[in-house]
Formats: C-alpha cells, structure tokens, sequence
C-alpha cells in the first residue's frame, strides 16, 4: 500500500493506511502494547493488540528500530485526546508490521530533548540528534529561511550566481585556509572568506543584482556565534546607495519573519538607525540588544549600526587597517579628510543588528580605480603587493565600474535566533565543535604519504610522525 505521512493520518480517520518510520518509543501496557511512530512529518500513536499479525512481530521491537505499519486510523476517544501532539487526537491500530531495519541502543533518548546532552557526544552522533524533534524543526527552519530568501530575491529580479571556492585571498580579516595546488609545486588556493571579490566583479560584468547562499571560510576561533565555514546570504546591486540596500533587506527581514515565524514581534519598524559613535557611547558596543525584555526570545529587536569609521587604528600592526574591508567607500563629506585625519573619515558601511548579535554586514563600495588605489596606499600596502593581490579588481575598475553596494547577512545567526537558540551548532547540519573539528567525520585528519608527496608538502619536524603510515585501499574508480 502507498506509504501516507504520519502527518496526513488525522485526514484519514477510519481508514486503512500505511505509515513507516523510526519507534520514537515504546509502552508495554499489560498486553497491549504502544508504539509512537516517528516520521519526518510528525509522531503517530500505534496500538498493537494480541491476536493481530504485527503483534506476532513485536516481542524485541525497540526504539529507533524501523518499521512499516498497516493499520486501521481511529479518533480518540475524548479523554485520551493529546493536545500536545498533532496527531493527538488520532491513533492507529496496527493490522500488520513489517520490520524493515533493527538499530543499536543509541547514545542517548531521541525521543527527547537532547540539550542537556554532552554536546562532543551529540556531534559524534550528530546523524541520531538530527531526528530529534528540536534539531528537524531547526533545520526545517533554515530550509524555510533559505527558501523565502530565495523566492523574495528572484521576485526582485536577482541572478543566483556561484562563485568559486578555490580562488585567491580576499581581506575580511580572518586567517585563511589554504589548498595546495598539485599541478603548481610551492602554489596554493585560497578558500573565500567571503564572495568580496567576485560580487563587485560581477557588477563590472553588468549582472547588476547578484546574490548567493554562500558559504565562507575563515580559520578563527570559534564561539558560539562562529565557525570556521559558515553560509552567508550575499548580495550586491549596481546603482544603488546606502538607503536602497535598507530598502530591500529591511522589507525582506519583515516579511520573513511574519512568514516563519509569527509567533514573534518586531520591537520597531522602521527599524532603529544609531550612528557607530552614538552606539559606542551609548550601549559601549557596536551590537545593542535593544530588546525591553532581553530574555524574551519572541522579541525581535532590530537595528542599523550606520556610519563606521573607515579605518580604525591597529595597535598589533602599528597601521591603519581596513574597519569593513578595503572596498569600502568613505562618506562623500568626509572625503577631505582621507589624507589629513583618516582616522576621523567615516564610511557608507552598515551593519544589521538583531538582539545583540550582528546579523548582517555591508557597504558601498569603492567603484574609481584611482580612490581605491589611494585607499591602498593609506593601508600601507605596496605597489608590488597591491598588483599582486588586488591588480585584477584594479583593473576591472578602469573598465566602467558602476557604482555599486551589498550586504552579506549571515544565515546560521539569523536561523539561530528565529529559532531561539543560543548557538549557532544547533541550526547547523553538521558543525564543528569549538575546537573546530568534526567529531563525526573526524576531521581534520591525516592523510598518506603518497597524498602530501602529490602535493608537494613535507611536514615540518614537529607534525612529522603524523603521516600516515599504512596506505589505504582504493575504493573509487
Ligand atoms: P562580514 O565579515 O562582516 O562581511 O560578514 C557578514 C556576516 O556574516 C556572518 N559571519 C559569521 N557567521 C558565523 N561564523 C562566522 N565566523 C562569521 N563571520 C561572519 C555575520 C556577519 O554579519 N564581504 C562582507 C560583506 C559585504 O561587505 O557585503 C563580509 O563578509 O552575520
């Protein structure tokens, strides 16, 4: 019989059905006994009797094994009615069960919340956390938010575009991972930290309205609110200012969150706009949380951090650096200043700030050849070094630039706080643990000899002893 959705047995009252899935798990009351039915739509309750032919199946049925049910839908009576569960209201009395996998005792209850669990154990486990009822709402809710981005910028006559993950190094910041190039002895990739580069080269292509789920790599520590890869939604648009990219992202986060998630309330629309100096010296950060309630989760508070200085002053470096990243534009009234008092220069630089956290970051960018290459110049940088790693965006410049602005807002921090969690790990498939590694696949990792060698790398005396020593058996084509 055609499989139905646990969900769909309420539609289905007093007939027969087929439902498969994991044993949430299971009552044994005298003869009777009851399962819970878990599928990826929802939890169903099952009622095996003696005498049936799925009882006859049943003596070792545990939780987590899988099974296909055939039974009967019935209403239940009214004081058995849970109001808790969807399908709280419905139970099937099984007529026949067929048992399709059996499973090991798992690591911990996937019946229940797994919070409380170690959270190594969790990442080890993490494909058992994933049928957790916390963790598939979290990650239903990401497809949902992905989903809504996408649908909302296509209407807005965006072009989804890919750019490449091994490419060359792109200032956000961060340290950056790299990948040796086995075709060019001594030559690396570069994994992005961020599309930077590529989105403003896309607009001296004439795209005009970009963007892309795109995931970043930046080798940090990780907090609660990082990770070493993590997916930004990244956008630019040619011909627009400051006030025009608020007047797409500003709507968009409205209207996500009344879709998804309406149980929630904006604190202000419009929302709040608060100079970087004024949030500095009011709130000491460049992140409020202006929440009345900063435990209400269903509060949403959102902000603009505008006007950021365009350089600040590094102490480590002893040199101005870059606030945003170098392609940002300085504020057209400060544009004097650049050479006299550059750390006075404030720039078109925005951020978006939601209960605290920084969910979105963005700017104008610089679209003149000749005020970037000056912009490089205060940085310090050389020629040599501003043609060998920046060249190709110099250039493109002096091919017609429009001018052009974008924002990347990150999607790990706005799905985590939608779904009120305090860290990102929870609305992340498969993340790394704080000390990024990924306990499940066990990475990183060594690899063989003959891998370093095609790769022209020699492990330092202090990694030596790592290599692998055994080979392993091809098992690909
Ligand atoms: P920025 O570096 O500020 O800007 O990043 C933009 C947004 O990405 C998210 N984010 C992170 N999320 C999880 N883990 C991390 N390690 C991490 N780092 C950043 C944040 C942040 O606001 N290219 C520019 C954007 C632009 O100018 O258009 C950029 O990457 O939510």
């Amino acid at each position: 019989m055609k499989r139905t959705m646990i969900a769909e047995t309420t539609k289905n009252i007093g007939k027969e059905v087929t439902v498969s899935g994991w044993v949430n798990n299971r009552r044994d009351h005298g003869k009777i006994v009851f399962i819970d039915l878990r599928d990826r739509s929802g939890v169903l309750q099952i009622v095996i009797v003696p005498g049936s032919k799925a009882y006859e199946k049943i003596k070792d049925l545990r939780p987590e094994w899988v099974v296909e049910i055939t039974g009967t839908v019935k209403a239940r009576p009214e004081k058995l009615v849970n109001p808790n569960l969807p399908t709280g209201k419905v139970e099937m009395e099984a007529a026949e069960l067929e048992i399709l996998n059996t499973s090991k005792t798992p690591p911990f209850e996937i019946d229940k919340d797994t919070k409380g669990i170690d959270e190594e154990l969790r990442l080890k486990y993490r494909y058992l956390d994933l049928r957790t009822e916390r963790m598939s709402n979290n990650i239903t809710l990401r497809h949902n938010v992905v989903k809504f981005i996408r649908e909302y910028l296509y209407k807005e006559d965006f072009r989804e575009i890919e750019t490449p993950y091994l490419t060359k190094s792109t200032p956000e910041g961060a340290r950056e991972y790299i990948v040796p190039a086995r075709l060019y002895p001594g030559e690396f990739y570069v994994l992005p930290q961020s599309p930077q580069q590529f989105k403003q080269l896309l607009m001296v292509g004439g795209i005009e309205r970009y963007f892309q789920i795109a995931r970043c790599f930046r080798d940090e520590d990780q907090r609660g609110d990082r990770q070493s890869e993590f997916t930004q939604l990244d956008l630019e648009m040619s011909f627009i200012k400051q006030e025009g990219i608020f007047d797409l992202i500003e709507p968009m986060m409205i209207e996500m969150v009344k879709k998804l998630c309406p149980e929630k309330k904006i604190a202000k629309i419009p929302f709040p706009r608060i100079s970087y100096a004024e949030s500095m010296e009011k709130y000491k950060n460049d992140k409020p949380d202006l929440r009345k309630d900063k435990e209400n989760k269903d509060e949403l508070a959102f902000s603009w951090i505008i006007d950021f200085p365009l350089f600040k002053y590094s102490q480590t470096e002893k040199k101005l650096v870059s606030s945003h990243h170098p392609f940002t534009m300085p504020k057209a009234e400060d544009m004097d200043k650049l050479e006299s008092d550059p750390t006075k220069v404030n720039a078109y630089c925005y951020d978006l700030v939601l209960n605290g956290y920084e969910i979105a970051s963005g700017s104008i960018r610089i679209h003149q050849h000749e005020l970037q290459d000056k912009i490089f110049k205060l940085l310090g940088v050389s020629d040599e070094e501003k043609k060998r790693r920046f060249g190709h965006m110099l250039e493109a410049f002096e091919y017609g630039a429009p001018p052009h602005g974008g924002i990347a807002p990150g999607i790990d921090r706005i799905c985590a706080i939608l779904s009120g969690e305090d860290v990102i790990r929870e609305v992340i498939a498969f993340p790394k643990n704080g000390d990024a590694r990924d306990l499940m696949m066990g990475a990183p990792s060594q690899v063989s000899q003959q891998q370093l060698k095609d790769v022209h790398i020699r492990l330092s005396e202090e990694a030596k002893g790592k290599e692998l020593k055994q080979t392993d058996t091809q098992v690909g084509d």
